[in-house]
């Protein structure tokens, strides 16, 4: 018997935790090829129908002409937290729902700005290459010298859930913390000790700096040559928030002329990013492939999260996590 129940659209394989809830209310139709769904298939279950999608930011691009071909669509989820992925606006001129999964992988993710900054600061990558090439021969004195965490100098760009997650931890390695952005955020000063600078002050004084802020047109290029410029020529950058936040060009011809020491990557202008880009040659840099909330536990919660906004919204009711309020008149 065909299925006639409202049509969800999940355009990767997400968790079953998340997944199971759905199957329970809705018909559900999961891309279970590789790689996601090509964007002809989400855009045909869009036109065919489909009452909500749930989608995988920043790579599924939901802008104005996905939505002007989906005459049923009434939410968009977003397995994550960045929303740069949708025109948000646009969703909500058409009574759209944009929900996402804040709070699940705040620490999560801050765990791994801190994996890539002490990577980074220690040389992780590069000795793990070197004791496994075999050219190891002895303990030697000046061998892959790295850079102090404790008792340095923190900058956090955008002090939202995930930049405060990162300042906690900066607390517990001893360090001294600044944070720029939009907002004071006097919860987090108290928390974690943290002083507001304005930014160009942040990363002339900071050891490492931390991008923890949203893509969004203010913070597009937000880090060029010359905020880079700014840094010491000792310090790290470390971008666990989105790509293009940095002018990535910029930022590998500062690794290449030591106007920093290094580059701790998990985000990049286009992900994947091309092999022959030239950040990718630089040496004094660590990356991971876009890889902040990637725990099983979290990305259960995600996907959970993700999926109880759908069941929310189609059931009438307000999703736990709606980044359009306008849209909830009712
Ligand atoms: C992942 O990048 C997210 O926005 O959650």
């Amino acid at each position: 018997m065909a299925d006639t129940r409202p049509v969800v659209f999940c355009s990767w394989g997400f968790p079953e935790a998340g997944i199971s809830l759905l199957r329970e209310h809705f018909n559900v139709h999961v891309w279970d090829g590789p790689d996601g769904a090509p964007r002809e298939v989400l855009l045909k279950e869009l036109a065919d129908g489909a009452a909500a999608v749930l989608a995988l930011p920043p790579s599924d691009r939901l802008n104005p002409e996905a939505m002007a071909m989906a005459p049923n669509l009434k939410v968009i989820s977003g397995f994550g937290v960045g929303f740069d992925y949708v025109d948000v606006a646009e969703a909500t001129k058409r009574g759209i729902a944009v929900c996402n999964t804040p709070g699940t992988l705040t620490e999560t993710t801050a765990d791994q700005a801190w994996a890539l900054m002490l990577g980074m600061a220690r040389h992780v990558p590069k000795g793990d290459r070197y004791v496994r090439s075999g050219e190891w021969k002895k303990y030697e004195p000046a061998l892959l010298l790295g850079t102090d965490i404790h008792g340095a100098t923190l900058g956090v760009i955008g002090m939202g859930a995930i930049g405060t997650a990162v300042a906690r931890r900066g607390k517990g390695f001893g360090m001294r913390i600044l944070y720029s952005g939009r907002t004071r955020r006097l919860e987090a000063e108290a928390e974690t000790g943290a002083t507001y600078v304005p930014m160009d002050e942040l990363l002339a004084q900071s050891d490492f700096v931390s991008i923890n802020c949203a893509l969004n047109a203010e913070t597009r290029g937000l880090i060029g040559s010359r905020e880079l410029g700014l840094m010491k020529r000792t310090a790290i950058l470390v971008n666990s928030a989105r790509g293009a936040i940095v002018k990535q060009a910029e930022l590998a011809a500062a690794l290449n002329s030591g106007t920093i020491a290094g580059a701790a990557i998990d985000v990049f202008e286009v992900e994947p990013i091309a092999p022959d880009d030239a950040l990718l040659a630089c040496d004094n840099a660590v990356f991971a492939p876009h890889l902040g909330s990637a725990t099983f536990a979290t990305r259960s919660k995600m996907s959970r999260l993700a999926c109880e906004n759908i069941i929310a919204v189609l059931h009438g009711h307000r999703p736990p996590f709606l980044v359009n309020p306008d849209v909830w008149k009712h």
